[in-house]
C-alpha cells in the first residue's frame, strides 16, 4: 500500500509538469462533443489536441469535417450512429451504404476503429429501438466483414450504468430483468465478433443523488478508506472501478467472461445549478486529474488488475446548446477558446482562426503548429 502510494505521487508530479506530458502523450481518450454554437473549426481543434498529445478520440456521430480534419494525425476515432439512425441500419444495404459513405473514403487516412450504434437506448423506454439495436450492429458488422474492415473495425454501442439492476456490491452487479432479453443476445455478439462492451458510467450522478451517504473522496479517487465487497474481500478506493466491476459482474451473470468492458464517458462537471450538490471546479479538476493519473499508471480493477481500465473522458470543450440542468454545459475540459477550466497540467495550444485562404489548407496549419510547439519546448 505505501508503495503504491509513493507510485502515485512520483507519477502526479510528472503529470502535472506540462512537457513531460506531452511526450508520455495522453492516455485516456476524449468525447469530442459538437452541441454548441461558438466550438473551433474541427482543424484548429485537431492542432489543439496534437499539442496535448492525445491520440484517441470519440464522436457522437461521423462529421466528415472532423473526419476530415484529422487525416494523417495518428489519431484514433471512435464513431457513431445517432439513436434516430439505428432502425434503418437494420436494413444491411443502408448499413452497408453508410459504410461507404462514412467510413470508407477516411480509411486509413483518418484511423477509424470503432463505431458506435446509439447511445443509452436501454435509457428510454422505445422498445421497437431496443429490438431493433442488434439487429442493426448485425447489419453495420455485416457491411465491415463484405468491405474487409472487420478485423480493424469494432461495432459496438454505449450503455448507460441504468441498465444494471443492482451494482452493489460490485460482485452482485447484474442487469435489470426486463433487460436481459435484449442485452443476452448483444453479449453473445460483442463474443463473437471480440467487439468491446461500452457504459457511460458517472460517479457524480451517484454522489449528487445522495451527498449525506456517498462518500466524496471516494467518488474523486482522493485517499479514503475504501469499500470492501464481502463476497470477493477485494477493497475498492474509487467508486468507478466499482462500477465497472459491478458491469463485468453483470455480464458474467449473463455467460461471459470474455468481454472487456470500456468506459465510453465518465467525467464532472465544473459548475451546477443550486440543487446539483459538487459541481464545481475544484471537483471537476481532482476527479479528471486523478483519472487521467490513474490511467497513465495503466492501472486495472480490482477484479481484473491486469487488464488496465480503457476510458474516454467526458468532454473536451463545455457545450452551450445542450439542455438540461446547467451541470449539462459544464463538463468540459476546455472552454471554446481553448482556455482550460481548471488545471490539471493540460494546457494545449489552439491556434487563431487562419484567414480564408489558409483555412483551405489543413496539412499546412498543422505543420505550422507543429513548428510552433517545438519551438516553444
Ligand atoms: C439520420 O437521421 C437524420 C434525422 O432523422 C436524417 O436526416 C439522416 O438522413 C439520417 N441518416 C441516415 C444515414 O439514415
Ligand atoms: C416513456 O414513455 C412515456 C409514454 O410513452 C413518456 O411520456 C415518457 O417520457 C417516456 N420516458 C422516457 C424515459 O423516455
Ligand atoms: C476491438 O475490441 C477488442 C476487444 O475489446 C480489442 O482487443 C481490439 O483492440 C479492438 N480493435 C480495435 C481496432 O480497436
Amino acid at each position: 500500500m505505501a508503495k503504491q502510494r509513493s507510485g502515485c505521487s512520483f507519477l502526479y508530479q510528472l503529470l502535472f509538469a506540462g512537457q513531460v506530458i506531452q511526450i508520455l502523450g495522453i492516455t485516456v481518450g476524449i468525447n469530442y462533443g459538437q452541441i454548441a454554437n461558438n466550438l473551433p473549426s474541427p482543424n484548429r481543434v485537431a492542432s489543439l489536441l496534437h499539442s496535448l498529445s492525445v491520440n484517441r478520440v470519440k464522436l457522437y456521430d461521423a462529421d466528415q469535417n472532423v473526419l476530415s480534419a484529422f487525416i494523417n494525425t495518428d489519431i484514433e476515432f471512435v464513431i457513431g450512429i445517432g439513436n434516430e439512425n439505428v432502425s434503418t441500419m437494420t436494413d444491411p444495404a443502408k448499413a452497408l451504404g453508410w459504410l461507404q459513405q462514412h467510413v470508407l473514403p477516411y480509411l486509413p487516412y483518418t484511423k477509424i476503429t470503432c463505431i458506435t450504434v446509439g447511445n443509452e437506448i436501454f435509457k428510454g423506454n422505445d422498445t421497437v429501438l431496443m429490438a431493433n439495436l442488434l439487429p442493426a450492429m448485425q447489419s453495420v458488422y455485416q457491411g465491415l466483414v463484405s468491405l474487409g474492415l472487420d478485423k480493424q473495425v469494432n461495432v459496438t454501442s454505449s450503455h448507460s450504468l441504468d441498465m444494471l439492476g443492482n451494482s452493489y456490491p460490485p460482485s452482485a452487479g447484474s442487469f435489470r430483468q426486463d433487460l436481459a432479453v435484449y442485452i443476452q443476445p448483444i453479449l453473445n455478439f460483442h463474443s463473437m465478433t471480440k467487439s468491446p462492451f461500452l457504459i457511460n458510467a458517472y460517479p457524480y450522478f451517484a454522489y449528487k443523488a445522495n451527498p449525506g451517504t456517498v462518500s466524496l473522496d471516494y467518488a474523486l479517487f482522493e485517499p479514503n478508506e475504501g469499500v470492501t465487497d464481502p463476497v470477493t474481500n477485494l477493497n475498492y478506493d474509487n467508486m468507478l472501478y466499482a462500477q465497472i466491476d459491478a458491469v463485468y459482474s453483470a455480464v458474467r451473470a449473463l455467460g461471459h467472461s470474455d468481454i472487456e468492458v470500456r468506459i465510453s464517458e465518465t467525467g464532472w462537471p465544473s459548475r451546477g445549478d443550486s440543487d446539483e450538490v459538487g459541481a464545481t471546479p475544484e471537483n471537476a479538476a481532482k476527479y479528471n486529474g486523478n483519472l487521467l493519473q490513474r490511467t497513465a499508471m495503466k492501472q486495472g480493477t480490482p477484479m481484473n488488475p491486469t487488464v488496465p481500465v480503457d476510458i474516454y473522458v467526458f468532454a473536451l470543450f463545455n457545450e452551450d446548446l445542450k439542455p438540461g440542468p446547467t451541470s449539462e454545459r459544464n463538463y468540459g475540459l476546455f472552454y471554446p477558446d481553448g482556455t482550460p477550466v481548471y488545471n490539471i497540467g493540460l494546457n494545449g495550444y489552439l491556434p487563431p482562426m487562419l484567414s480564408s485562404s489558409f483555412k483551405m489548407m489543413p496539412a499546412l496549419s498543422i505543420f505550422g503548429i507543429a513548428t510552433a510547439i517545438s519551438i516553444l519546448t
